[in-house]
């Protein structure tokens, strides 16, 4: 068994919500108590639908936000969720990429010093090995030399993941939680990005947290899948068994309503297409 990079108990989201003229003060029982732990080089999906409470666990675990309750582990190491103040090397250890990177990349900032941002804020790396590392990075994630000194703008959506996943990977993180990354592109860029995720995660040994509406993409990239009903997860294990036998009556409706739209497929005509 490969170790546990992150641990997840009973991690309990309350928003509460003050009243205005024409509505009650109430609490949103966003997350109600989920469990559940991460192998070293494995990917969790985690997958509901819209409101389910998904995004809400991902700030919780990549430390953006705290939980009402609940334990969190990372690398075995009991972080106090409760509190902000976290130590750099903490929030090293988990990033984050979003559905839209374009709302996360500053317009004015060139690629290359998007890159080396980590790097510049976290370590005490001098200039030349920044920007060497970050030119490194630009060509791992399937980008060019030439990209280094362009802005956001002047790249399409696909690539625009790319730089926010390259970013993600700079300071080597143990954790990387993937909200809806591949949600906003086209089936066929999805491929792509999902094949890069897919080699890098083979490459670095890295462990995905991988949030997504998509049953074909889950199936595609998942090791083991948590399927989340109003803040409750509902289905947990395994890939295989989740989707050959699924327990709750949310998920056998869920199944049954998604047609088994193919990244699988897709993913195998690129490859013949790179073959010929
Ligand atoms: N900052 C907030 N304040 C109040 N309520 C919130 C806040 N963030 C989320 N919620 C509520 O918590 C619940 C879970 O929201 P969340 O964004 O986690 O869902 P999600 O599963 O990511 O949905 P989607 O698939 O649409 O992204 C929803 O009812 C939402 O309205
Ligand atoms: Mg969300």
């Amino acid at each position: 068994m490969n170790p546990v990079v992150l641990e997840a108990k009973n991690i309990v989201r309350d928003y509460h919500l003050s009243g205005g003229l024409f509505n009650k003060a109430r609490t949103v029982h966003a997350v109600k108590g989920v469990s559940f732990s991460v192998e070293k080089g494995k990917t969790l999906a985690i997958v509901g639908e819209s409101g389910c409470g998904k995004s809400t666990l991902a700030r919780i675990i990549t430390l953006i936000d705290p939980a009402t309750s609940g334990d969190l582990l990372i690398d075995g190491n009991k972080i106090d969720i409760g509190k902000t103040a976290l130590t750099p090397e903490m929030r090293r250890k988990v990033q984050i990429v979003f559905q839209n990177p374009y709302g996360s990349l500053n317009p004015r900032q060139k690629i290359g010093d998007v890159l080396g941002e980590p790097l510049l804020i976290n370590t005490g790396v001098p200039a030349d090995e920044r920007r060497e590392r970050a030119m490194q990075m630009l060509l791992k994630v399937g980008l060019e030399e030439k990209h280094y000194n362009r802005y956001p703008h002047m790249f399409s959506g696909g690539q625009r993941q790319r730089i926010a996943i390259a970013r993600a990977l700079m300071l080597n993180p143990s954790l990387l939680v993937l909200d809806e990354p591949v949600s906003a592109l086209d089936l066929s860029v999805q491929a792509q990005v999902l094949n890069l995720l897919a080699d890098l995660q083979d490459e670095f040994q890295l462990t995905y947290v991988f949030i997504s509406h998509d049953l074909s993409v889950v199936r595609y990239i998942a090791d083991e899948v948590m399927v989340m009903y109003y803040g409750e997860a509902v289905e947990y294990g395994p890939r295989d068994t989740v989707f050959s036998d699924p327990q709750h009556s949310y998920t056998k409706t869920l199944f049954a309503a998604t047609p088994r739209a193919d990244v699988a497929s897709i993913k195998a005509r690129l490859e013949k297409k790179k073959a010929a």
